[in-house]
């Protein structure tokens, strides 16, 4: 059984991971209507789907464990950036904030000795090693191309094979 405090806190991250949906498809059809961004536009739309999915597996483990998934209400995410460097950069920030919540999530279970959660929670903890690594080096790729037009071309078509890749160290 969960206790108050830990319900509480799982359903902030419910919220969270629902916003992170939100972002991320607001992103995905930002870059949908540039020109010549729609490996981008289907690198957010997919980023967008995941987080979707980890919203689902916390409403189904505060279920499971006796507690009730409240489905959020959302706010509008930001829905038009300046540049494709300004959209990786909220893309990276939104990351280290959601790593910080599941870190704080962590210590909460572990204050409470509820070694269940704590358990469950590890999954998180280690696909945010994942997403803040990824979101980093997008940003770094983006910082050497800066205004290169064949460098940004090829960003964008490779964009998707570096999530491939990435899933398949996994
Ligand atoms: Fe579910 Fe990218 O945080």
């Amino acid at each position: 059984m969960l206790s108050k405090s830990i319900q509480e806190a799982l359903n902030n991250q419910i919220r969270l991971e629902a916003e992170s949906s939100q972002a991320y498809l607001a992103m995905a059809s930002w870059a949908d209507i540039q020109p010549g961004l729609d490996g981008v536009a289907q690198f957010f739309f997919q980023q967008s789907d995941e987080e979707r999915v980890h919203m689902l597996k916390l409403i189904r483990f505060v279920n499971e464990r006796g507690g009730f998934a409240m489905v959020p209400d959302l706010k509008q995410p930001m829905v038009t950036f300046h540049s494709l460097k300004r959209l990786f950069e909220e893309f990276l920030k939104h990351e280290l904030g959601v790593s910080a919540a599941i870190n704080e999530l962590v210590d909460l279970a572990l204050k409470e000795k509820d070694y269940a959660t704590h358990n469950f929670l590890q999954w998180y903890v280690s696909e945010q090693i994942e997403e803040e690594k990824s979101a980093r080096e997008l940003n770094d790729k983006l910082e050497l191309i800066g205004e290169d037009k064949s460098g940004l071309y090829l960003f964008d078509r490779d964009i998707m094979n570096y999530r491939t890749q990435n899933a398949a160290k996994k």
